[in-house]
């Protein structure tokens, strides 16, 4: 049978690598940074410009689908996902490392209809990646196949996280402690490319065994948990339950031996949730 959303998922990668290139360009260039929830919440006119050069050529080409962005969300768009088909866009996830030019920078694309991802779109356009995510029909970068590790050691492992976008001290001293308490497993390593898209991405590429945050949002995760679960990988709360898309916190690992390993040491909290009214 013909896959019913194939033409969406090929015109979100045209988009990206279109949008790519808007962002590559502006690297060059000065910019105008601006700030959102914190001062180091960081957004600039390329966010803006490339979520509305995205919204504008879908909704010319799809008009009933529905849209959960990031920037459209910080100009006080409701965060409400529905049965609808849904594009759920980050326009460039890593905007703090877009600023300073650190070169792991991504356009994320999600899709999702009755509330189930479909597919997914990364393009980590400075490295030039293109990593995408058809559910039932894997995952791929750059058209090669990825797989996850297949290490179930977790002493054995290289874990990813970020610090995020908050620095209230609270929030601050749990994300440190859990980090403390993943180093001294201990694990090979901890890393984190400044783009929760782009770490999950290597969870699925084999080269991270295992990505947690708490904080982040739909949007810089939405696309690449169908890439992750493609590539063989697991996703889960960090409580240990299913994966909520709309609860700002994940764990992608590459099995679940190890993702539940991660959980035991992670000092969870609940941040107000993206579709909190
Ligand atoms: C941020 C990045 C960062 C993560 C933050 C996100 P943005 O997304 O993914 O790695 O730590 O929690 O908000 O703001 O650059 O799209």
């Amino acid at each position: 049978m013909a896959d019913p959303w194939q033409d969406a998922m090929d015109h979100a990668v045209a988009l990206a690598r279109k949008a790519g290139t808007l962002v590559r360009d502006a690297v060059q260039n000065d910019m105008k940074v601006m700030l959102k929830s914190t001062s180091v919440d960081l957004v600039t006119q390329t966010d803006q410009k490339v979520e509305k050069l995205i919204i504008e050529s879908v909704t010319k080409k799809f008009p009933t689908h529905c849209f959960i962005g990031e920037e459209s969300v910080a100009a006080g768009e409701a965060c409400v996902l529905t049965d609808s088909p849904t594009w759920i866009i980050d326009p460039v996830d890593g905007t703090t490392n877009f600023v300073h030019g650190y070169p792991f920078v991504a356009v994320c694309i999600g899709f999702a209809v009755n509330k189930q991802l479909e597919f997914g779109v990364v393009y980590s356009c400075i490295e030039d990646k293109m990593y995408t995510g058809r559910k039932g029909k894997g995952a791929f970068c750059n058209g090669e196949a990825l797989q996850v590790s297949d290490q179930r050691d977790i002493t054995q492992s290289i874990v990813a996280s970020e610090f995020g976008s908050t620095r209230d001290p609270e929030v601050m001293d749990k994300v440190f402690s859990t980090m403390r308490k993943v180093l001294c497993l201990p694990v090979h390593g901890l890393r984190g490319a400044g783009s929760a898209a782009i770490n999950m991405c290597h969870v699925a590429a084999g080269s991270v065994e295992a990505y947690y945050e708490t904080g982040i949002h739909c949007w810089d995760f939405a696309a690449s948990a169908v890439i992750v679960s493609e590539a063989g990988g697991v996703l889960m709360d960090v409580e240990g339950g299913p994966m909520d898309l709309m609860s700002r916190r994940v764990v992608a690992a590459n099995c679940q031996v190890i993702a539940e390993r991660i959980v035991k040491e992670i000092d969870a909290f609940q941040p107000t949730r993206d579709d909190a009214p």
